[in-house]
């Protein structure tokens, strides 16, 4: 595809989707779930997803067989996706054979015999929708996916987690763990210095004057969940890896790639440490090699499973 003119983060996210189902890592999925506790029309398994994007995770888990009785609260900070969300579910339920009604400006509920599911999708910041359902309401699973290595985790995690009914499971695939490679290489050391400086305006990021990123969330997490008291039931490697096969690029994969560079390309401009005009260079060497199919890229990211404690005796199963 020739080098887009304009971008687009929705468009982006759809594009995401199909290099997100095949770096989802298997492990980690097969033991979300074994752990769900059952769901029953009387009982439906309570979801949280925060930074929810376009809801593919919806989607996924759908088709995981994992969304039988459920209702599924999306936020996202953004309304314009939101609003997507909306559209999109709609229209993709309605393909998988579920009959769709809007209950409420915010409320899709999908239906078919045995299965019965909402979701609530709501525009809001994580920190008001903390603050506005915190002792009010719990949730059995938080799926926070491509989301921690955008903030600060030591305050945003516990934040997170005590939204969870004691002994509820939280889900933070994608989170992105300190690798950016690009094939083949242009010149390894410029090459290295780029993904260098990338990382580090992901460490300097600053977010209303509060600091907003780690570019290495994922091993980090480890950590953060202790201190939060909470118990790791699996990890494991969820790297995106896109390249183009014999008919190109899978989906809408190339745009991902032309807007994965046109991110870096925002976020190192006039960067002190990067000449400026090869710089330019490189990102257009890299577009160009999007266009003829040979740029390899791959980002090295964690997915995480695990569960917050119950006091003893005190499970859903
Ligand atoms: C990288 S995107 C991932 C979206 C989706 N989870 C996915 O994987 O396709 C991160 C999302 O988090 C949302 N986000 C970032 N900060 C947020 C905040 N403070 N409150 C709610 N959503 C936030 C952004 O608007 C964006 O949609």
């Amino acid at each position: 595809m020739p080098i887009p003119l304009t971008y687009s983060f929705t468009r982006y996210l759809s594009a995401k989707k199909s290099v997100d189902d095949r770096a989802l890592n298997q492990h980690v999925w097969q033991s979300l779930a074994a752990a769900l506790p059952r769901a029953t029309l009387d009982q439906p398994l309570q979801i949280l997803e925060v930074g929810a994007g376009l809801g593919t995770m919806v989607e996924r888990l759908f088709a995981g067989a994992m969304l039988t009785n459920a209702t599924y609260t999306a936020i996202d900070l953004e309304p314009t996706l939101i609003a997507e969300a909306r559209r999109r579910l709609s229209q993709w339920a309605t393909a998988q054979g579920l009959q769709v009604q809007q209950d409420s400006q915010e409320q899709l509920h999908m239906q078919r015999p045995g299965q019965d599911i909402r979701v609530e999708a709501e525009a809001i910041d994580l920190w008001r929708f903390v603050a506005r359902e915190q002792g009010q309401r719990t949730w059995d699973l938080l799926i926070a996916q491509a989301l921690l290595d955008l903030v600060d985790v030591p305050t945003t995690l516990p934040a997170l987690l005590s939204l969870l009914r004691p002994g509820g499971l939280f889900y933070c695939p994608i989170t992105f763990d300190g690798g950016t490679v690009f094939q083949p290489e242009i010149a390894p050391e410029f090459d290295a210095a780029i993904e260098a400086c990338y990382h580090q305006t992901m460490d300097q990021r600053l977010v209303a004057g509060k600091p907003s990123g780690d570019s290495r969330t994922g091993r980090h997490l480890f950590t953060h969940l202790q201190t939060a008291g909470a118990e790791v039931l699996a990890a494991g490697s969820s790297d995106w890896v896109v390249f183009a096969g014999p008919n190109g690029y899978a989906a809408d994969e190339a745009y991902f790639l032309h807007f994965i560079i046109h991110t870096m390309h925002t976020a190192l401009a006039g960067h002190p440490d990067l000449d400026a005009e090869r710089f330019t260079a490189w990102i257009a060497q890299r577009h160009a090699q999007v266009e003829q199919g040979t740029l390899v890229y791959i980002a090295h990211q964690l997915d995480l499973l695990g569960r917050v404690p119950a006091p003893l005796g005190e499970t859903r199963e």
